[in-house]
Protein backbone atom coordinates (compact mmCIF):
# COMPACT_ATOMS: atom_id res chain seq x y z
CA UNK A 1 0.00 0.00 0.00
CA UNK A 2 2.34 2.07 0.99
CA UNK A 3 4.72 1.32 -2.15
CA UNK A 4 1.55 2.20 -4.21
CA UNK A 5 1.39 6.14 -2.74
CA UNK A 6 4.86 6.47 -2.82
CA UNK A 7 4.83 5.26 -6.93
CA UNK A 8 1.18 7.60 -7.16
CA UNK A 9 3.74 10.29 -5.45
CA UNK A 10 6.29 10.09 -8.37
CA UNK A 11 3.89 9.78 -11.00
CA UNK A 12 1.97 12.86 -9.62
CA UNK A 13 5.49 15.05 -8.97
CA UNK A 14 6.29 14.44 -12.34
CA UNK A 15 3.07 14.80 -14.50
CA UNK A 16 2.03 17.79 -12.36
CA UNK A 17 4.09 21.27 -12.92
CA UNK A 18 5.35 23.06 -9.75
CA UNK A 19 2.63 26.06 -9.28
CA UNK A 20 4.48 29.32 -8.43
CA UNK A 21 3.65 30.59 -5.22
CA UNK A 22 1.52 32.94 -4.78
CA UNK A 23 2.12 36.79 -5.52
CA UNK A 24 0.63 38.89 -2.60
CA UNK A 25 -2.82 37.30 -1.90
CA UNK A 26 -3.35 36.53 -5.55
CA UNK A 27 -2.70 32.91 -6.96
CA UNK A 28 -0.37 32.28 -10.00
CA UNK A 29 -1.99 29.34 -11.96
CA UNK A 30 -0.10 27.53 -14.14
CA UNK A 31 1.31 28.34 -16.68
CA UNK A 32 1.99 31.44 -15.28
CA UNK A 33 5.30 31.72 -13.77
CA UNK A 34 7.32 33.69 -11.53
CA UNK A 35 10.82 32.43 -12.06
CA UNK A 36 12.17 29.33 -13.67
CA UNK A 37 11.58 26.71 -11.16
CA UNK A 38 7.77 27.06 -11.26
CA UNK A 39 5.29 27.44 -14.26
CA UNK A 40 5.95 26.94 -17.97
CA UNK A 41 9.75 27.95 -18.74
CA UNK A 42 8.37 29.45 -21.75
CA UNK A 43 7.16 32.59 -19.81
CA UNK A 44 9.78 34.79 -19.18
CA UNK A 45 8.89 36.94 -16.17
CA UNK A 46 11.88 38.70 -15.92
CA UNK A 47 12.18 39.80 -19.61
CA UNK A 48 8.06 40.25 -19.93
CA UNK A 49 7.52 37.74 -22.58
CA UNK A 50 5.92 34.54 -23.36
CA UNK A 51 5.98 32.24 -26.16
CA UNK A 52 2.95 30.62 -27.97
CA UNK A 53 2.85 28.18 -30.41
CA UNK A 54 2.04 29.16 -34.12
CA UNK A 55 -1.09 27.43 -35.37
CA UNK A 56 -0.54 24.11 -37.26
CA UNK A 57 -0.44 24.15 -41.08
CA UNK A 58 -2.86 21.38 -41.95
CA UNK A 59 -0.88 18.13 -42.59
CA UNK A 60 0.09 18.07 -46.83
CA UNK A 61 -1.89 21.31 -46.94
CA UNK A 62 -0.55 25.31 -47.23
CA UNK A 63 -3.68 26.51 -45.00
CA UNK A 64 -3.39 27.89 -41.34
CA UNK A 65 -5.57 26.56 -39.14
CA UNK A 66 -6.51 30.02 -38.57
CA UNK A 67 -7.53 31.08 -41.93
CA UNK A 68 -11.29 31.02 -41.06
CA UNK A 69 -10.45 33.41 -38.37
CA UNK A 70 -8.07 35.73 -40.46
CA UNK A 71 -5.22 34.88 -38.41
CA UNK A 72 -3.85 35.97 -35.12
CA UNK A 73 -5.30 38.98 -33.33
CA UNK A 74 -4.49 40.10 -30.15
CA UNK A 75 -6.88 42.17 -28.26
CA UNK A 76 -5.21 46.15 -28.52
CA UNK A 77 -6.61 47.27 -24.96
CA UNK A 78 -4.72 44.49 -23.28
CA UNK A 79 -1.05 44.95 -22.98
CA UNK A 80 0.37 42.24 -24.96
CA UNK A 81 2.23 42.35 -28.28
CA UNK A 82 3.64 40.43 -30.51
CA UNK A 83 7.38 40.92 -30.16
CA UNK A 84 10.08 42.44 -32.49
CA UNK A 85 11.96 38.90 -32.01
CA UNK A 86 9.66 37.19 -34.25
CA UNK A 87 10.27 36.47 -37.90
CA UNK A 88 7.20 35.56 -39.56
CA UNK A 89 6.88 33.20 -42.76
CA UNK A 90 3.98 33.19 -45.02
CA UNK A 91 2.96 31.01 -47.53
CA UNK A 92 0.88 30.48 -50.36
CA UNK A 93 0.34 34.06 -50.62
CA UNK A 94 -1.67 35.76 -53.96
CA UNK A 95 0.70 37.58 -57.08
CA UNK A 96 -0.73 41.13 -54.84
CA UNK A 97 2.07 40.73 -52.00
CA UNK A 98 5.17 41.17 -54.10
CA UNK A 99 3.85 44.57 -54.25
CA UNK A 100 4.42 44.78 -50.29
CA UNK A 101 7.64 45.19 -48.72
CA UNK A 102 8.08 42.05 -47.05
CA UNK A 103 10.92 39.75 -48.57
CA UNK A 104 9.38 37.29 -51.07
CA UNK A 105 12.86 36.57 -52.72
CA UNK A 106 14.50 33.22 -54.09
CA UNK A 107 16.64 33.57 -50.58
CA UNK A 108 13.74 33.77 -48.53
CA UNK A 109 13.53 31.84 -45.03
CA UNK A 110 10.07 30.53 -46.05
CA UNK A 111 12.16 28.81 -48.79
CA UNK A 112 14.41 26.95 -46.55
CA UNK A 113 11.26 26.06 -44.75
CA UNK A 114 9.19 25.16 -47.78
CA UNK A 115 12.26 22.93 -49.09
CA UNK A 116 12.98 21.36 -45.55
CA UNK A 117 10.00 20.64 -43.81
CA UNK A 118 8.80 17.42 -44.79
CA UNK A 119 5.02 17.16 -43.15
CA UNK A 120 4.38 20.66 -44.61
CA UNK A 121 2.39 20.85 -48.11
CA UNK A 122 3.77 24.50 -48.74
CA UNK A 123 5.93 23.83 -51.60
CA UNK A 124 6.90 26.30 -54.04
CA UNK A 125 4.21 28.54 -53.34
CA UNK A 126 4.61 32.15 -53.41
CA UNK A 127 5.71 32.99 -50.21
CA UNK A 128 7.08 35.87 -48.28
CA UNK A 129 9.25 36.58 -44.70
CA UNK A 130 9.53 39.42 -43.06
CA UNK A 131 10.43 40.72 -39.22
CA UNK A 132 7.80 41.78 -37.03
CA UNK A 133 9.60 45.34 -36.70
CA UNK A 134 7.63 48.74 -35.17
CA UNK A 135 6.63 49.81 -38.00
CA UNK A 136 3.73 46.96 -38.95
CA UNK A 137 0.93 46.42 -36.44
CA UNK A 138 1.95 44.77 -33.26
CA UNK A 139 -0.92 43.21 -32.68
CA UNK A 140 -1.82 41.30 -35.72
CA UNK A 141 -0.97 38.11 -38.33
CA UNK A 142 -2.68 38.08 -41.01
CA UNK A 143 -3.81 35.30 -43.27
CA UNK A 144 -6.80 35.14 -45.51
CA UNK A 145 -7.98 33.91 -49.20
CA UNK A 146 -6.72 36.64 -51.79
CA UNK A 147 -3.48 37.48 -49.43
CA UNK A 148 -1.13 34.31 -48.00
CA UNK A 149 -2.79 31.45 -46.50
CA UNK A 150 -0.72 29.64 -44.04
CA UNK A 151 1.74 31.20 -41.39
CA UNK A 152 4.29 29.90 -38.61
CA UNK A 153 6.55 32.36 -36.84
CA UNK A 154 9.87 32.06 -35.42
CA UNK A 155 11.69 33.44 -32.37
CA UNK A 156 15.09 34.65 -32.56
CA UNK A 157 15.85 33.46 -36.61
CA UNK A 158 19.43 33.88 -37.11
CA UNK A 159 20.74 33.83 -40.72
CA UNK A 160 22.62 30.43 -41.25
CA UNK A 161 20.50 28.88 -38.60
CA UNK A 162 19.44 25.18 -40.04
CA UNK A 163 16.06 24.70 -40.74
CA UNK A 164 15.70 21.83 -37.82
CA UNK A 165 17.11 24.29 -34.95
CA UNK A 166 14.37 26.95 -35.69
CA UNK A 167 12.69 27.46 -32.62
CA UNK A 168 8.87 27.88 -34.11
CA UNK A 169 6.71 30.26 -31.60
CA UNK A 170 5.53 33.45 -31.58
CA UNK A 171 7.13 35.30 -28.66
CA UNK A 172 4.77 38.17 -27.28
CA UNK A 173 5.65 40.81 -25.09
CA UNK A 174 3.92 42.69 -22.20
CA UNK A 175 4.66 46.20 -20.92
CA UNK A 176 6.59 45.91 -17.53
CA UNK A 177 4.59 47.27 -14.93
CA UNK A 178 5.66 50.99 -12.96
CA UNK A 179 6.84 52.56 -15.90
CA UNK A 180 6.11 55.75 -16.00
CA UNK A 181 4.84 57.23 -19.36
C1 LIG B 1 -3.02 27.47 -51.95
O1 LIG B 1 -4.17 28.27 -52.12
C2 LIG B 1 -4.94 27.94 -53.25
C3 LIG B 1 -6.04 28.97 -53.42
O2 LIG B 1 -6.80 29.10 -52.26
C4 LIG B 1 -5.46 26.54 -53.13
O3 LIG B 1 -6.25 26.19 -54.25
C5 LIG B 1 -4.29 25.59 -53.00
O4 LIG B 1 -4.76 24.28 -52.76
C6 LIG B 1 -3.38 26.02 -51.86
N1 LIG B 1 -2.17 25.21 -51.90
C7 LIG B 1 -1.99 24.19 -51.08
C8 LIG B 1 -0.69 23.47 -51.26
O5 LIG B 1 -2.77 23.89 -50.18
C1 LIG C 1 15.68 38.29 -48.15
O1 LIG C 1 16.06 37.56 -47.01
C2 LIG C 1 17.26 36.84 -47.16
C3 LIG C 1 17.44 36.01 -45.90
O2 LIG C 1 17.48 36.83 -44.77
C4 LIG C 1 18.40 37.82 -47.39
O3 LIG C 1 19.60 37.11 -47.58
C5 LIG C 1 18.10 38.66 -48.64
O4 LIG C 1 19.09 39.65 -48.80
C6 LIG C 1 16.74 39.32 -48.50
N1 LIG C 1 16.40 39.96 -49.77
C7 LIG C 1 15.82 41.15 -49.84
C8 LIG C 1 15.47 41.62 -51.19
O5 LIG C 1 15.61 41.83 -48.84
C1 LIG D 1 5.27 46.28 -27.66
O1 LIG D 1 5.46 46.15 -26.28
C2 LIG D 1 6.77 46.49 -25.83
C3 LIG D 1 6.82 46.19 -24.36
O2 LIG D 1 5.73 46.75 -23.72
C4 LIG D 1 7.07 47.94 -26.16
O3 LIG D 1 8.39 48.25 -25.78
C5 LIG D 1 6.90 48.15 -27.64
O4 LIG D 1 7.08 49.52 -27.94
C6 LIG D 1 5.52 47.73 -28.07
N1 LIG D 1 5.43 47.91 -29.49
C7 LIG D 1 4.38 48.51 -30.04
C8 LIG D 1 4.47 48.78 -31.49
O5 LIG D 1 3.40 48.84 -29.40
Amino acid sequence: MFLIYFLLGLVTQVSAPDACPKCGSMEVPYPLSRGDTCGDPSINPSAYKLVIEPPMIQKNTCYSAELAFGGLKLAENLPFNISTHNTVLLFNCSENILLSPLNCSSTSYCKEYEAEERESGCKDTLCCHFLKDASMTQYRIRVRVGGCRAYTSVVDLKPGDPVDAWNYGIELQWLPPNLPF
